[in-house]
Parts: C-alpha cells; sequence; structure tokens
C-alpha cells in the first residue's frame, strides 16, 4: 500500500521519472464536483520544470489528461485517473550515474531494498513522481474550495536569506517563490551561485490553509498534525516540519506559548491551527525544511554495488534549488490531508453535516 495516500480520499500514484507516464488515480470525490482542466492546468505550470533558469531544465509540457470519473466538467462518484505523459525522458543521461550511488539521493537504500539499483532518475523517488501528486491535489483543492477553504505556499528562506515579511501575491510571480519583495534578488543570487559553482543549495517554505473550520482531524493516529507531517516528509527532499510555531515553542514558557481565547475566538495562533490533532479554525501553518538537491556537478566521492571507491560528477538537469518546487508539491499534501479531514468529518457524526451544510457554515466557529 506504499503508493496509495488518505483514508477517505484515496489517492494512489504510479510511473517512474523515465518511463512512458506518471499519474494518479483518486477515489472517494463526492459527485457532482466541478473538476476545471484550466485549473489543473495552472497548478500543474507552478511545479513544472523548464520554467526558469531557477530549476531543472527538463522541459515536461505536464499536461493532464483526464481518463475517468469526470464527465461535462464535473465528477461522477467514479474513481478519477489522471495521466501525465513524460515527453522529455532521457534515461541515456543516467548511465554512468546508474552504476554509482548518488551521494545525498536513494541509489544506495533502493538497492539495499530491492537488490538491485534504481531504474533511471531514481524511478519513483525522483522529484517528477510529485506531478501526480500535484494533479490530485488539484482536485482536493477543488473540493476544499467548494466549501470555503483554500491553501497557499511560498519560500521563506534560502541558504542564509530569509524572509522578513510575507507578501502571497509577490511569491506567486517570483521564480523561487519568495515571499518578501526586499531579499528576492539576493535569494536569487544564492541559487545562481550555488548552481554556477556545481553546488545546490537548500531552505524553508510555509504552507497556509485557511478557512478551514474547527473539528477536522481524527485523534489519535489521525491527528490532523500527525497526517500533515507525514504527507510532507513523504515528499523527496524535505527533512523537517513544524507546525505554527513549531521549534521555537521549545524556548517559550507556558505562559507565552499558549493562544489565549476570549469571546472573539482565539487571541493567537503558536500552535498552527491544530490542538489535540484537531482543526481549531485558525489557520493551519506548516514549515518545511528542504534540504540541497543532492545531484550537483561538484566531485564527490562515493562507491557503487561493486563496493569499489569511485569519483561522481553528476551532470543533467538538476533543480540548483527545490523550494520552488515543492511549494507546489506541499500545497497538494495538504489540501489532500484536510480534504480527507473533512471527509471523515462528514462521516464521523452528525455535526460534521453542519459545519458544511447547516447554520454553522454560515455563521463559522469561535475564532474564523
Ligand atoms: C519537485 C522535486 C524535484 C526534485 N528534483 C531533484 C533533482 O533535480 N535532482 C535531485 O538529485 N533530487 C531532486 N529531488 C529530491 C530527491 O527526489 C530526493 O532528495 C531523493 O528522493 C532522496 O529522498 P530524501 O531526500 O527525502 O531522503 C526533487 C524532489 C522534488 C520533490
Amino acid at each position: 500500500m506504499a503508493d496509495c495516500f488518505g483514508r477517505y480520499l484515496r489517492v494512489t500514484t504510479f510511473g517512474e521519472s523515465h518511463g512512458p507516464a506518471v499519474g494518479a488515480v483518486v477515489e472517494g470525490l463526492p459527485a457532482g464536483l466541478e473538476v476545471s482542466l484550466d485549473e489543473i492546468r495552472r497548478l500543474m505550470d507552478r511545479r513544472r520544470p523548464g520554467a526558469s533558469d531557477l530549476v531543472s531544465s527538463r522541459n515536461e509540457p505536464d499536461r493532464v489528461e483526464v481518463l475517468s470519473g469526470v464527465e461535462s466538467g464535473r465528477t461522477i462518484g467514479s474513481p478519477v485517473a489522471l495521466l501525465i505523459r513524460n515527453l522529455d525522458a532521457r534515461p541515456e543521461e543516467y548511465r554512468r550515474t546508474r552504476k554509482l550511488f548518488r551521494p545525498g539521493h536513494a541509489d544506495f537504500t533502493w538497492f539495499e531494498k530491492f537488490g538491485r539499483m534504481p531504474p533511471s532518475g531514481g524511478g519513483r523517488l525522483s522529484g517528477r513522481e510529485t506531478a501526480a501528486r500535484v494533479a490530485a491535489g488539484a482536485l482536493a483543492m477543488s473540493f476544499m474550495a467548494s466549501l470555503g477553504m483554500k491553501v497557499r505556499g511560498y519560500t521563506l528562506s534560502v541558504g542564509p536569506v530569509s524572509c522578513r515579511k510575507v507578501v502571497p501575491e509577490f511569491a506567486e510571480q517570483h521564480p523561487l517563490r519568495c515571499a518578501d519583495p526586499d531579499v528576492a534578488s539576493e535569494m536569487t543570487d544564492v541559487v545562481r551561485k550555488a548552481s554556477s559553482s556545481g553546488d545546490s543549495v537548500g531552505g524553508r517554505i510555509e504552507v497556509v490553509a485557511e478557512g478551514v473550520p474547527a473539528g477536522l482531524g481524527e485523534p489519535v493516529f489521525g491527528k490532523l498534525d500527525a497526517l500533515l507531517a507525514g504527507a510532507m516528509v513523504s515528499v523527496g527532499g524535505v527533512k523537517g516540519v513544524e507546525i505554527g510555531e513549531g521549534f521555537r515553542l521549545c524556548r517559550l514558557k507556558g505562559s507565552e506559548a499558549n493562544d489565549q481565547m476570549s469571546r472573539e475566538g482565539f487571541l493567537s495562533n503558536r500552535c498552527g491551527g491544530t490542538l489535540g490533532g484537531i482543526s481549531t479554525g485558525r489557520p493551519i501553518v506548516v514549515r518545511l525544511a528542504v534540504k540541497p538537491t543532492p545531484s550537483i556537478s561538484n566531485r564527490q566521492r562515493t562507491t557503487g554495488p561493486d563496493g569499489e571507491d569511485a569519483d561522481l560528477e553528476i551532470h543533467g538537469r538538476h533543480d540548483p534549488c527545490l523550494c520552488p518546487r515543492v511549494v507546489a508539491v506541499a500545497e497538494a499534501m495538504a489540501a489532500l490531508v484536510i480534504a480527507d479531514a473533512a471527509i471523515a468529518q462528514r462521516t464521523r457524526n452528525m455535526d460534521g453535516y453542519y459545519y458544511f451544510f447547516g447554520p454553522r457554515a454560515r455563521n463559522g466557529p469561535p475564532g474564523v
């Protein structure tokens, strides 16, 4: 079941980086949900390689073919199959690296698990796999939008350069998805310098879900924050997750960390919109630590299945910084988790229906 995700909204992804296609099958969406191909295309373009000189030059059009489950622009209740053909695959570029373990990539662990080297480019452990997640996430976002919820993400830092403020509209236009116009060119320089010196750079991104009503999340193993963290770390290159103030909370006192309440609702949102794994009604805030791209052209020491020492320089089409592309993937994963939790809440008890269809939907829970 390692390629399936979700409990009520179930997504199965398939396909390898340099095979004929990648794709997803999405089950559990209600019938009648609007599916806009233009919106799917817009979201796919946000993740797409070849869109700027700050990401891999692999030039995939990433057009999504909807093979089933949709008629006249709306879901019909059966599984939605989404296909994205790989039109710029070049398996021959990996001929040399396929004999060696790429440091930081998953070749060694794949070899230990399956007893053979992974297919070209990492197969399922390539960033290419995440195209399917974004296509599936587009459907989850459409479902969220129908309930008044939305997700957005942006880059908070790259290498030593951190945003001092967040202007989401600016991030949307910037190739690195940098959230702060004042540091954007400095951030771009860091990526260009790393790239031109044969290296790569990491960073932090933030994803915020707004309009999520209080009450979503299934204690104890289906806690919303637990599912979000798992979903985010399942994205290649993501090595850390914070919910709300996250690691900063451990430096605070209880009196500083708690989100106090009044009749208006919560007075702050340091918990990042979840308490006890259940949404509070405030924005859900998730931050991700993204490591530097493993594939770099600088010489590195490694070995291969034969155990001999070797030097490796990786040339080819790689992202010098994963952040801008991970933003789109993290948004999709957040949407899949939250949409799943929303469907779970509707089946959990009669109250669930009131959130979406009853008076509480109109008035909103406290603090929204
Ligand atoms: C959208 C996206 C694009 C990626 N592009 C590259 C790339 O060009 N080169 C590379 O070495 N790794 C790339 N990665 C990262 C690897 O997939 C990842 O580091 C590898 O699978 C090892 O997993 P881990 O870093 O989570 O342990 C990308 C990841 C994502 C999500």
